[in-house]
């Protein structure tokens, strides 16, 4: 086969979920799906808010000229100022409609921003453990990932950011809510990383973009408030999608916004408008623009979700697993209770229970549960957490 060599290594680095989701259709074909406790997948399982419903069935009913046509690369204007409304609201910003860019999802949104940002060897630091598919979009335009590590708390080590700095450095790349750990940076996390990259900026006289990648930014738990990255940091860009807020995964839309003190802030904005028509997206699905502009003060059901993490951690704590109790996105990133995460992860599956081993999201020792699941898997598999553990004393 004529693979290129780079995406042969890239499928076999990526395996760790796809195992994981393979061994799922097995145990699922012999046992029934309603037997196994699949926990490997961070697809979203509340439905989206009812106005959502209503407003895509409107919109199917009106006659728009050229309602299936390109729209232009950047999005609708309409709803690029509706966005910039909320997040002028949110992080209390002076941002204009064209300073943000539609995309097709957060994934899209990161794919634009770093074709954009970088040359290559230009390097993107970004704090473990990680999203796993970082690095294969650092990759894509020839940077280079430089992991470092996060606290115990899984919060981030600012002196640890400031020592893999160097010449090529072009941004740092975080994530709060975060995916796998749950993790929401503290305002104080977020204003020392500010500071120490404006400092080292000024420096190095050149520009270190903070690149937040903000997915879960709406789904946060005991009403806590996620600060933002993209007021406290002047060389800021925020990626997000309405795949978690709104739960639309498989309708790719979401958006790039940039601090509006960026420096060149309309050569940055003219060149992630080129990347999204050069990169194939030429522009995010016109129908769904169109919807969530109207969505601005909607999200899905929170409540939902703070139950099934209460249940989850109050039943793994009793069995005596040690984690960080999460306090956003849907992931719970518990302390593998044997020193090898694989190892652990097959003692769950023995139990017919799906987890991800840490390793996959640089983070070995530990396993990631996605708890987006309906309440009977959890429930049901507590038992078999239980016996896991037990198993390994
Ligand atoms: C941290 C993080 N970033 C980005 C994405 C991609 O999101 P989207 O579906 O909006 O492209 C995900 C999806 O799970 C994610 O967890």
């Amino acid at each position: 086969m004529s693979i290129a060599q780079k995406i042969k290594i890239s499928m076999s680095q990526s395996s760790l979920i796809r195992k994981m989701f393979e061994e799922g259709a097995i145990l699922k074909n012999k046992y029934g799906a309603h037997k196994v406790y699949d926990f490997s997948l961070g697809n979203p399982n509340v439905e989206p808010p009812e106005l959502f419903k209503r407003e895509l069935l409107n919109l199917a009913g009106q006659i728009i000229p050229n309602k299936h046509g390109y729209t232009h690369n950047a999005g609708y204007p309409e709803t690029r100022q509706m966005i910039a409304e909320k997040i002028n609201k949110t992080h209390g910003l002076k941002l204009k409609g064209d300073q943000v860019i539609m995309s097709c999802g957060a994934g899209g949104a990161l794919n634009v921003i770093f074709k954009s940002l970088l040359d290559p060897l230009d390097e993107v630091i970004v704090p473990k453990p990680y999203f796993v598919e970082y690095p294969f979009y650092i990759d894509n335009y020839g940077g280079v990932t430089r992991y470092v590590q996060t606290n115990n708390d899984f919060s981030l080590n600012i002196e640890a950011i400031f020592a893999a700095i160097t010449e090529k450095t072009k941004a740092v790349l975080i994530n709060s809510p975060n995916n796998p750990t749950g993790k929401v940076y503290s305002e104080k996390n977020i204003a020392d990383l500010s500071s120490m990259l404006t400092d080292k900026t000024n420096k190095m006289k050149k520009a270190i973009y903070l690149v937040s990648d903000d997915p879960y930014s709406e789904i946060v738990y005991d009403n806590i408030e996620v600060p933002s990255a993209l007021s406290a940091y002047k060389h800021s860009i925020i990626a997000s999608s309405y795949s978690k807020t709104l739960s639309l995964p498989g309708e790719r839309i979401g958006y790039i916004a940039i601090n509006p003190e960026i420096e060149e802030a309309d050569e940055l904005i003219n060149a992630l408008i080129l990347c999204t028509r050069i990169l194939g997206f030429v522009n995010a699905p016109a129908l769904m623009q169109r919807v969530v502009a109207k969505l601005q003060n909607a999200k899905v059901n929170v409540e939902i979700y703070q139950k099934k993490r209460d249940l989850l951690c109050s039943g793994l704590e009793q069995a005596g697993y040690q984690f960080e109790k999460p306090m956003g996105a849907f992931y719970l990133f518990p302390k593998s209770p044997l020193p090898d995460d694989m190892g652990f992860v097959k003692i769950l599956l023995k139990r017919n229970i799906l987890v991800v081993p840490g390793s996959g999201f640089g983070g070995p020792g530990y396993f990631r549960i996605a708890f987006c699941v309906d309440d009977e898997t959890i429930i049901n598999s507590l038992d078999g957490f239980a016996e896991a553990i037990k198993e390994c004393s």
